[in-house]
């Protein structure tokens, strides 16, 4: 096996998400900028991220927060100018540190000027960048339906066709059996890398070919997906994770892979673990990473974490490296799932960044952020409008929040009006949490035992340990007297550290056997009997060191 200390940077790397609109306003216009990113780029680096991944900020209708693009070159107007692009890329360099932007290859708005020509006419030249087909009488073309439910297919009027769309009505779906669109779109992706981009975080790309013959997709009994094989009582066999689509995959790879400094394929695909390794390459010459979805659903505490650990050390040993996400722009905000408990969060601060894996971190995560309880004259997500119409009480009993516009509120640089993501008396786009008076970066920067300094810790501790950012990872056997107890060794090459989290209410106490105990992180009470004995009280953690 390769030497693993050769290992390229996106193996060892941690990434924290931007939602640009929400990040900082520059120019007071209540909306997030690049010019503002910018101006926070060493509090990034501070912190300790190496990676930045940008959600989207090109030209757009911003139906779907800019997942709804109608410009892929150029960038929406209230985000800045592609001098902006060019001087973010710079300074993150310059910094030391890496940014990847979210491709959306998918779909485009239907504002884009590509479908406006499609949908123009059935001659047009562009009609077959677009999926059109005849319905059958008065129903659609065929069975399959949306992420978000419903039928995939839309009636217009005037050419008496349907079109498809993966998502929602307003982002159709780019046709990628016709190579025009392979070649602009791959096209898309090399102007960003040739621009300097260290790559990409690829929006729902496992649903980038449909079948060529549009087969009806077969019935199923599962109404809301678990393994991402079904949901809405079908098995999405032919409108997702097409064998083209892996395919494709090697071909953006061999894309990123042509220039001299390796680039990131960082693949949202929701597929069953023998298909997302498909789309890593069966020589790893895939997607360099796809995001795991374990950590998003599933309850905080050992029982669960160890699982996840278990699983992701039997399906994706080494070479593969696992993602390990808690949250992003279309769940729920970390904090708030776990019960509104710091301590649980940094706890799992502790296992994001020392289990193994690259941990993607999305901005207000690191000083817990909460949910925003909005009220549904304040939302905007169109997901959230189109289940308006849904008792709040049937998310809750769900866990699911009922719009995706709770975590996407501006973050929380300080105790000020509009907690300096904008400054007083500006309208924000979307409102202020009102606990960002006491939850902000600026209260927690000064303690030591913040949940923002705990995040700062360990990453530092990751980069300073080979064993954290690129060794293996040992599970250490599930012990019946401790049951929320979390242990696990990392090891490179002659350097073992030991990793213990106690989540439970009572006091854990760990036999140390010959590893020479010297804790070089720990929270909350953790004691040493001896050199073998180490005491855990509750909710605490420790790394140790030979
Ligand atoms: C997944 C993105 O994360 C989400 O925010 C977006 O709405 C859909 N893809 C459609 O692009």
């Amino acid at each position: 096996m390769k030497n693993i200390a050769q290992s390229p940077w996106w193996v060892k790397t941690t990434i924290y998400q931007i939602y640009p609109r929400s990040f900082k306003d520059s120019n007071q216009d209540g909306i997030g900028d690049l010019k503002g990113i910018i101006s926070k780029l060493d509090y990034i680096k501070d912190l300790g991220f190496e990676t930045i991944w940008l959600s989207p900020f090109f030209t757009s209708p911003q139906r779907d927060g800019g997942y709804d693009i109608s410009h892929f070159l150029e960038i929406a107007p209230e985000y800045g100018q592609m001098a902006d692009v060019d001087q973010l890329i710079d300074q993150v360099h310059q910094k030391g540190m890496r940014v990847i932007f979210d491709l959306v290859l998918n779909h485009t708005s239907d504002q884009h000027p590509w479908f406006r020509e499609s949908r123009s006419s059935k001659d047009n030249s562009k009609r077959d960048w677009y999926i059109w087909r005849d319905g059958r009488g008065k129903r659609p073309p065929n069975n399959w339906r949306s992420i978000v439910g419903g039928s995939g297919w839309h009636y217009d009027p005037p050419t008496g066709q349907w079109y498809y769309a993966s998502f929602l009505p307003f982002q159709p779906d780019l046709n990628y059996r016709n190579p025009e669109v392979i070649k602009t779109m791959l096209g898309i992706a090399k102007y960003w890398l040739d621009k300097g981009v260290d790559g990409f975080r690829l929006d729902i790309f496992h649903t980038l070919f449909k079948d060529a013959q549009f087969r009806d997709n077969p019935c199923s009994t599962t109404l809301f997906s678990t393994d991402f094989q079904a949901g809405y009582f079908q098995n999405y066999v032919y409108n997702h994770n097409q064998p083209e689509t892996i395919q494709f995959a090697l071909q953006l790879r061999r894309l990123a892979d042509s220039y001299l400094n390796p680039r990131l394929l960082l693949g949202e695909v929701f597929a069953k673990d023998v298909t997302l390794k498909k789309y890593l390459g069966t020589d790893m010459d895939g997607l360099n990473l796809v995001f795991l979805w374990n950590l998003i659903h599933g309850k905080a505490d050992a029982t669960h974490l160890r699982e996840v650990l278990h699983h992701f050390e039997t399906h994706y040993t080494l070479p593969y490296t696992p993602v390990l996400v808690f949250g992003n722009h279309d769940v729920q905000r970390l904090i708030t799932r776990i019960g509104s408990d710091p301590k649980l969060a940094a706890l799992l601060a502790v296992f994001q960044l020392t289990a193994r894996g690259v941990p993607v971190v999305y901005y207000g995560d690191e000083i817990g952020m909460e949910e925003m309880n909005l009220s549904k004259k304040d939302w905007k997500d169109p997901v959230g409008q189109r289940f308006r119409w849904v008792p709040g009480m049937v998310f809750k009993a769900l866990k699911l929040s009922a719009t995706r516009d709770g975590c996407r509120t501006p973050m929380q640089w300080g105790p000020e009006v509009n907690a300096g993501f904008t400054i007083p008396g500006i309208h924000p786009w979307m409102p202020v949490n009102a606990h960002s008076s006491i939850v902000n970066v600026s209260s927690q920067a000064d303690r030591p035992l913040s949940l923002l300094n705990t995040y700062r810790k360990l990453l530092k501790i990751r980069r300073e340990h080979a064993a954290l950012h690129l060794g293996r990872l040992e599970l250490i056997e599930f012990d019946q007297a401790n049951p929320q107890l979390l242990a696990y060794r990392r090891q490179a090459g002659d350097e073992i550290l030991l990793v213990l989290i106690n989540f439970g209410p009572a006091r854990c106490t760990f036999g140390l056997e010959n590893e020479h105990p010297h804790i070089i992180f720990q929270i909350g009470k953790v004691t040493l009997e001896g050199s073998k004995t180490l005491h855990l009280e509750p909710q605490s953690a420790a790394i140790l060191a030979k």
